[in-house]
């Protein structure tokens, strides 16, 4: 195959921050994308549906003109964010709210420290049709850093399920056989998103030739076994998985420090990288539905109108973007890439 051509796809997890940087990722993403489910997790997070308004019309200002971009806005769970904001969340358009366990990831001190101070709320959520998006890892320092996403399942992800059977629950970003098998087995109100770089590498790329530092995400890479199975689940055609970039911009400076930043910046090349990625599969047939499809048919949304083409052409991924007096690197800089957007 020379060229696809697909229902034009949408972004199921996404970092875009706050203020001038912007300028700098939102025109990426709005290239590629109909919409994407904005993460809260700002300084301070998104927390209340005034605060998810005010945030959606700057990332619509940095839409380009004539392009169609739609923001799919959500708030950050606290242990205190209260049930009645679940009401005005929803008069808001604001469709989902995130999980973050206390510490797992970058901005999540504000996370939760128990699931139960939640309850209420996700009462509230499952009454109202808002989905819980989960960053499924437990972050007890005890656990070890690569079986936290396996140690989730059982010691929270279990419980939550049976406590809330209708709430619409979409495990992020998962990484292992473990959460590939426990959604494959769920039912019709569990999804789960899967990224480009845990489709493509596993964790020997953070240490190829010396630490790689743009390669550290959280969660992190995994094993070829872990990655073979997100590989299977993502091109099995299973309506439960669908595309998420997780594409997570930091100042280049500061991935490149002595403690550096989780995320990968993908969203530059992100439909090229899942063409990839379903290319090296032999699955080319199965990126629509992944990609344009599943997601929107699990948030309960229409299926976007327009298309996009992409077509096998070699091209090298720039080195870096200007990020305000910073740079931002995206993953694959300088790299040769087999499929382009048109
Ligand atoms: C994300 C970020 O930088 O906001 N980082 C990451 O490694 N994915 C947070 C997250 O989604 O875990
Ligand atoms: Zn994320």
């Amino acid at each position: 195959m020379q060229e696809i051509t697909l229902t034009q796809p949408d972004d199921w997890h996404l970092h875009v921050r706050d203020g001038d940087v912007l300028h700098t990722v939102v025109p990426h993403t709005a290239a590629q994308f109909g919409r994407a489910i904005i993460m809260p997790n700002l300084k301070p997070p998104v927390t209340t549906a005034a605060q998810a308004l005010g945030y959606k019309a700057r990332i619509l200002a940095a839409v380009p003109k004539g392009v169609n971009f739609e923001p799919l806005m959500t708030l950050y769970l606290t242990d205190n964010l209260p049930a009645d904001e679940i009401r005005r969340a929803k008069d808001a358009g604001v469709v989902a709210l995130k999980l973050y366990p206390a510490g797992a990831t970058t901005n999540s001190d504000a996370g939760v420290t128990d699931l139960r101070k939640t309850y209420q709320t996700l009462e509230a959520m499952q009454r109202e049709g808002i989905l819980l998006l989960v960053h499924g890892e437990v972050t007890s320092p005890d656990i070890d850093l690569f079986d936290r996403e396996a140690v989730f399942i059982d010691n929270q992800l279990i419980p939550l399920r049976k406590d809330f059977p209708e709430l619409k629950i979409v495990f992020e970003h998962i990484t292992t056989k473990e959460a590939a098998q426990y959604v494959q087995g769920a039912d019709a109100y569990t999804g789960a998103t899967i990224t480009a770089h845990h489709l493509l590498y596993n964790r020997n790329a953070i240490f190829t030739g010396g630490i790689r530092p743009h390669y550290y995400c959280l969660p992190v890479l995994k094993r070829e076994t872990h990655r073979l199975a997100l590989v299977q689940a993502a091109t099995s055609g299973s309506r439960k998985f669908f595309l998420g970039t997780d594409s997570a911009p930091h100042p280049a400076h500061l991935k490149e420090h002595a403690s550096g930043c989780a995320g990968c910046y993908t969203a530059f090349s992100a439909m090229e990288l899942y063409a990839q990625a379903f290319d090296a599969a032999d699955a080319l047939d199965k990126l629509e539905g992944f990609a344009s499809f599943h997601g929107a048919d699990f948030y309960g949304l229409p299926r976007n109108q327009g298309t996009i083409t992409l077509r096998r052409e070699a091209w090298a991924v720039p080195d870096s973007f200007a990020l305000g007096e910073a740079r931002l690197k995206p993953l694959c800089a300088d790299e040769t890439l087999q499929w382009r957007m048109t």
